[in-house]
């Protein structure tokens, strides 16, 4: 099932649907924000933000992040963050996990784009030793970045990847990715900086649905999306750009923990059946992070 799909010509609509199923994670990664801040800028948000977090105001909205997670039925395990690495709280950059057909647990350890964030990753690699992943690595030669779930994202429910490249993670990746886990990659191209992640720009809700700014895409990118979902949500530019609102969690395929304020795309999200709880976030857009950053989606 390998295989690396670029545009609409190699999709196969009866074949997607027929991708072997995937269960649904039960469980979150987050990692406490003790040493959170913003003190450096790699991305359009986090400028004229340096020195302005309020630390406790960010443990407070972590803290009910957490707990919503835990109101759903979804299981939060918990690293603790590291001083000198701020940006260890967006927890979805670090690594890919995988579940196997068999239940065995994979992960890609990522290869961050930037230089300030690169000494996360061996913290989150020994946690996945600790739990008994099979721990896989990207060739540092030919792979230049690599963020994990900020632009890699499991489709709900399917053995297929959705891989975002273009500013955090190079295409290069996904052809490793797709070969060792024997899963599809679709890629889609990042064209929109205030985008850097495709988590920015992309939510899968479950199977059928997902939720999307299309500004963020080439035509190309948007064909696949429509080609796959059924149903796709679209969230204006102002509450995708500045309230993050694709960068919402859907876990179970019902509920959806978003960003409060998100008007529209929760209207969207309503009438669509998903349940909605809102949350803020506010500390955390300032760096550029919303609620799918801020935790590892696991099994
Ligand atoms: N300041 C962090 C960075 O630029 C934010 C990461 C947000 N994570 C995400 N998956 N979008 O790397």
């Amino acid at each position: 099932m390998a295989q690396l799909i670029t545009s609409v010509d190699q999709l196969n609509a009866s074949s997607i649907n027929d991708l072997p199923s995937m269960p649904l994670p039960t469980k979150v990664l987050m990692v406490r924000p003790l040493h959170y801040s913003v003190d450096y800028v790699i991305n359009p948000h986090m400028a004229d933000q340096v020195g302005r977090v309020n630390t406790t105001e960010a443990q407070r909205e972590w803290m009910l992040v957490r707990s919503l997670f835990d109101r759903i039925g979804i299981n939060v395990r918990i690293i603790e963050d590291q001083e000198g690495l701020p940006d260890m709280v967006f927890c979805a950059n670090q690594s890919l996990p995988y579940l196997d057909k068999k239940g065995q647990r994979h992960v890609f350890m990522s290869i961050m784009h930037a230089d300030q964030r690169k000494r996360e990753v061996p913290y989150f690699e020994q946690w996945y030793r600790q739990n008994g992943y099979e721990i896989h690595y990207l060739d540092e030669d030919k792979i230049d970045d690599f963020e994990g779930c900020g632009d890699a994202i499991w489709h709900t429910g399917r053995r297929l990847l959705w891989g975002g490249h273009g500013y955090r993670s190079s295409m290069e990746a996904y052809q490793t990715i797709s070969d060792t886990f024997d899963v599809p990659v679709i890629t889609l191209e990042l064209v929109d900086e205030t985008f850097y992640h495709l988590d920015t720009c992309f939510c899968v809700l479950d199977d059928h649905t997902a939720l999307i700014y299309p500004g963020a895409f080439t035509e190309q990118g948007l064909e696949l999306i429509h080609a796959v979902f059924e149903q796709v949500i679209e969230a204006p530019e102002n509450e995708a750009g500045e309230l993050f609102a694709c960068n919402a969690c859907c876990a179970d395929g019902r509920n959806v923990i978003i960003q409060q304020g998100c008007t529209d795309v929760n209207k969207g999200l309503r009438d669509a059946g998903f349940s909605v709880h809102e949350v803020s976030t506010s500390e955390f857009l300032k760096s550029g992070g919303s609620v799918f950053c801020m935790k590892m989606l696991l099994w």
